[in-house]
């Protein structure tokens, strides 16, 4: 079965003593707690944000990208490789910050997947559309597309290291949230893509995460969808308040 899963996105935040003290905070009240819980702090805190989370094995770290190149002289750039050499297991890929702003492209993005897939990590895939594309019903055109130009280009065995994340770009950092039935709706329709392109076990396996202003008051009414297996969580995750109190609302 899936499991259930929050990723902390902390984004391009946080000093190496504040990202000490929030995990400390979260680690403090959550001692019992045995949902999957996944940090993705910049690149240059991966290995110390790691080796705090040592001894819990629930809690691991993601990256928040890498590169389409294997290596060579591209200055810069992270490798798929060099992440798997400091035992980094998870990395996210497809963020729309990422698609706006450094030009991530779903050709890039297709051979950023094969190059962490490559390396044993496991993929936290972001799709997501725009307001405009809601407004005018193509959002499940947009993510089909998505997902068809990119993830859906692997064969069965590596798509198990996939995981999906639904953020619909007008919900991310906005305060404003998808309804939860809007979410269940498309995460719905991902699950349908999934056992369509692969088979109804792996659609069931997949975990299909919701991010876009996830915060303690929604959390709860979103994680109660079927089809909801957890969060991708930005601005909430830099509160260790917030974050463990996401966490606790499964
Ligand atoms: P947000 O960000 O929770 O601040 O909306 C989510 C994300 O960008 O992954």
């Amino acid at each position: 079965m899936r499991n259930k899963i929050v990723v902390g996105n902390w984004k391009m935040n946080l000093g190496r003593s504040e990202c000490h003290k929030l995990v400390d905070d979260i680690l403090d009240s959550l001692s019992d707690n045995k949902t999957k819980i996944v940090f993705a702090p910049p690149f240059i805190y991966l290995d110390y944000v790691s080796g705090l989370c040592l001894n819990r094995e629930n809690m691991t770290v993601a990256a928040q990208n890498c590169s389409s190149y294997d290596n060579g002289a591209y200055t810069g750039e992270i490798s798929a490789k060099m992440l798997n050499s400091i035992e980094v297991r998870y990395v996210i890929l497809g963020h729309s910050e990422r698609r706006q702003y450094f030009n991530d492209t779903d050709e890039v993005l297709k051979e950023k997947v094969e190059r962490a897939i490559d390396n044993n990590l496991t993929v936290i895939f972001c799709c997501g559309e725009e307001i405009s594309q809601r407004e005018s019903n193509q959002h499940f055109d947009v993510i089909k597309q998505q997902l068809d130009s990119t993830i859906f280009k692997l064969d069965i065995n590596d798509f198990k290291n996939i995981i999906i994340a639904y953020e619909p770009i007008w919900a991310i950092g906005t305060g404003k949230t998808a309804s939860s039935d809007q979410a269940q709706e498309m995460h719905s329709f991902i699950r349908s893509l999934v056992n369509k392109r692969y088979d109804k076990i792996t659609g069931t396996n997949t975990s299909i995460l919701y991010g876009g202003s996830c915060k303690p008051v929604n959390a709860k009414d979103l994680f109660s969808k079927p089809d909801i297996d957890g969060g991708l969580i930005g601005g909430a995750s830099l509160t260790s308040d917030d974050f463990v109190s996401i966490i606790n609302s499964f």
